[in-house]
């Protein structure tokens, strides 16, 4: 079978490894492989390379995608998906792995019902995918929250300040909640746990009377503006408070072991589920172990809130 593959949306530590034990399991198992360039804009324009077994030598320690992404709005537009259809045809291709986020999955539903046969693999810094617990690249986001953590951390002690620091995640605190239970925050502010400002400095000026010295914040981004947040505690609380807004350096950075191994799994699963010809799914992890949903199942259902925020609460 030919199989095209292309990364889509924002770029996450391990999709490169979903790459490659894709393409270097299916081509153990007879099949011909292609990268597409860009993501759906090069399938749009043809833009696709033949993918080797060599070509993925060396790419496992590497961050972001190296068949490149874009966010492509217009591949909403049915001529467009036509013309992707038209061009895998064309190659004889007929199979698709997306590598991507919801936004992402939903250019593969669209691709799907179109006639297509598509598989899905999360990859997201978010873990915002429905029927997973986890998605390619969270782990690695996480890891380096968490060490920036560490680092504000030593200032704030030092300096007895409240340190705001706002990670990505979009929709979901995820990302917020995992890193405020490994890096001691006090306080965690998600869309799942919308903590008011004034909840936030009311406590602030208790932890003075308590003599406690230093705080830290994590935030959701979208949220706040975590700059005059830090202005507004200064000004209330008795803390002087600073934000940190950690932006895009989450998303780099080479992929940590736990994210290689789901990466690596899911790739080859791929694989599996086209061999048995199933198809229209959306990969995920469920207790240590492969499923597969279907991809609309996935986009019309929402995560449920993380037990995990009852913890944050207890040890903060
Ligand atoms: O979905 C991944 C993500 O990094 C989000 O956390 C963030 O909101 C968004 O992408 C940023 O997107 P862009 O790269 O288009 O600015």
């Amino acid at each position: 079978m030919k199989i095209a593959i292309l990364t889509s949306g924002g770029d996450a530590p391990g999709m490169n490894v979903a790459i490659r034990a894709a393409v270097r399991y299916g081509i153990n198992k007879g099949h011909e492989f292609y990268g597409v360039l860009n993501g759906y804009y090069g399938l749009v324009n043809d833009d696709l390379i033949k993918l080797e077994h060599k070509s993925m030598s060396g790419i496992i320690s590497f961050g972001g995608t190296f068949l490149k992404t874009a966010r492509f709005p217009e591949f909403r537009e049915e001529a467009n998906r036509q013309k992707a259809i038209d061009n895998l045809k064309a190659r004889g291709i007929e199979g698709l792995i997306v590598i991507g986020g919801d936004g992402s999955y939903r250019g593969a539903l669209d691709l799907s019902k179109m006639g297509l046969k598509v598989v899905t693999i999360p990859g997201t810094i978010d873990n915002d995918i429905y029927g997973t617990d986890y998605t390619i690249g969270f782990h690695t986001a996480l890891n380096t929250i968490v060490e920036a953590m560490d680092k504000l951390r030593d200032t704030s002690v030092s300096h007895q300040r409240c340190s705001i620091i706002e990670v990505m995640g979009r929709e979901c605190g995820d990302l917020a909640l995992h890193a405020a239970l490994s890096g001691g925050a006090e306080f965690l502010v998600t869309p799942e746990n919308p903590l008011s400002k004034e909840y936030i400095i009311d406590k602030l000026k208790e932890y003075k009377k308590e003599d406690r010295t230093h705080a830290i914040v994590v935030v959701t981004e979208n949220i706040f503006n975590v700059h005059e947040l830090a202005k507004e505690i200064t000004e209330k609380s008795k803390f002087t408070s600073n934000a940190t807004v950690l932006g895009y350096i989450q998303r780099g950075g080479s992929p940590v072991p736990s994210d290689r191994i789901i990466a690596t799994r899911m790739g080859s699963y791929a694989i599996d589920l086209f061999e048995q010809n199933i198809h229209s799914v959306a990969i995920g992890i469920e207790n240590d172990k492969l499923i597969y949903l279907p991809i609309h199942i996935v986009l019309n259902n929402k995560r449920r809130v993380n037990p995990l925020y009852k913890l944050v609460k207890e040890v903060s």
